[in-house]
C-alpha cells in the first residue's frame, strides 16, 4: 500500500469531541442545550437507521433531539404545518427532514420552508444558492460534502489549483461537493452517467470525490499516481461460498453482504496518495458535521 489512509472514524470523533466540549461550555455559561428536530416521513428502514444514529449522536454530545416520525401518507399541507411549528419553536435550533420523501410530497417546497437559520442540512434553496455564488457564504453546508472537504483539509491535501473530479451530481453530495471545491479554487469537472471517456477524465484528477453509487466502479488504472481519493459510496455486495452459492448469515438467515465503496480500494490504494476506506471513511463524517452545524445553529440563534 502506498496511499496514506484517511481515517474518517478518528477525524469524526475529534469533531464530535470538539462539539461536545463547546456544548458543555455553553451549558456551564447558563445557555440552553442546542436542540435538533429530526423529521422522518414513512417507514423506510435505511432512513430510520440514519435518523436513529443522528438522534443518538445529539444525545451523546449534550444536545437534545426531538424526533418527529410522521406517517407515509401525510399530506403536503400537514407536513408543511409541522415544519412551520418547528420553525417557530425556540427549543429547536436545527431542523432535519430525512430524504428521500415519499413520492407524493413536494421535496422542493418542503426544503424551501425550513427557516434558513435552522437549515442544518444546508439543503434549502437559499443555502445552496449562496454556496453557488461567488463571494457569498451559506449559513450551513450540506453535511456529507462538508465532511469530504474537511477530510481533505485535515489530511493536508492542497485543494487550491488542484484538478478535482466529482463523480455524481446529486443534490445531497455531488453538486454541493463540486460547488465547495470551486469555492476553494480547485478546477472542477463533474461526471455523471452520460460522461464520455470516464476513465480518461478521472485520470486527470488530483482529487477524486466518488459519489455515484456503483460498487467498485473506479479501478486502480483510472487513478493518477498520488491522487487524493474520497469515496462516498456505501454499496452492499453479496458474499458467496466457495461453491458459488450465496453465503447465508447464521444469525439472521439472510444472505450476507460486504460493504464496498465506489472505488476498488485494493487496487486504488497502490496508486493513490491518500484514500478513504469504506466503511470508516466519509460515513462517520456526515453525522459529525451535522452535529457541528447544529451547534452553529444554536450559536447563530443565540447571537454569539
Ligand atoms: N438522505 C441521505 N443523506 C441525507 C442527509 O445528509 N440528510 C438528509 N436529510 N437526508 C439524507
Amino acid at each position: 500500500m502506498t496511499a496514506q489512509l484517511i481515517d474518517g472514524k478518528l477525524i469524526a470523533q475529534q469533531v464530535r469531541d470538539e462539539v461536545a466540549a463547546e456544548v458543555a461550555k455553553r451549558l456551564a455559561a447558563g445557555k440552553p442545550r442546542p436542540g435538533l428536530a429530526t423529521v422522518l416521513v414513512g417507514d423506510r428502514v435505511d432512513s430510520a437507521t440514519y435518523v436513529a444514529a443522528k438522534q443518538k449522536a445529539c444525545n451523546e454530545l449534550g444536545m437534545v433531539s426531538y424526533h418527529h416520525p410522521l406517517p407515509a401518507d401525510i399530506s403536503q399541507d400537514e407536513l408543511e404545518r409541522a415544519l412551520r411549528e418547528l420553525n417557530a419553536d425556540e427549543l429547536i435550533n436545527g431542523i432535519l427532514v430525512q430524504l428521500p420523501l415519499p413520492g407524493h410530497l413536494d421535496e422542493e417546497r418542503v426544503l424551501q420552508l425550513i427557516s434558513i437559520e435552522k437549515d442544518v442540512d444546508g439543503f434549502s434553496p437559499l443555502n445552496i444558492g449562496r454556496l453557488a455564488q461567488k463571494g457569498r457564504d451559506p449559513l450551513f453546508v450540506p453535511c456529507t460534502p462538508y465532511g469530504c472537504i474537511y477530510l481533505l483539509e485535515k489530511s493536508g491535501v492542497k485543494i487550491e489549483g488542484a484538478n478535482a473530479v466529482v463523480l455524481g451530481r446529486s443534490n445531497i453530495v455531488g453538486m454541493p461537493a463540486a460547488l465547495l471545491l470551486i469555492g476553494k479554487n480547485a478546477t472542477v469537472t463533474v461526471c455523471h452517467s452520460r460522461t464520455k471517456n470516464l476513465p480518461e477524465v478521472v485520470r486527470q484528477a488530483d482529487i477524486l470525490i466518488a459519489a455515484i453509487g456503483r460498487p467498485e466502479m473506479v479501478r486502480g488504472d483510472w487513478i493518477k499516481p498520488g491522487a487524493a481519493i474520497i469515496d462516498v459510496g456505501i454499496n452492499g455486495i453479496p458474499l458467496f461460498n466457495e461453491d458459488g452459492s450465496p453465503l447465508i448469515s447464521e444469525k439472521t438467515g439472510k444472505p450476507r453482504q460486504k460493504l464496498v465503496g465506489d472505488v476498488n480500494f485494493e487496487e486504488a490504494k497502490e496508486v493513490a496518495g491518500f484514500i478513504t476506506p469504506v466503511p470508516g471513511g466519509v460515513g462517520p463524517m456526515t453525522i459529525a458535521m451535522l452535529m457541528r452545524n447544529t451547534l452553529r445553529a444554536a450559536q447563530i440563534q443565540q447571537g454569539d
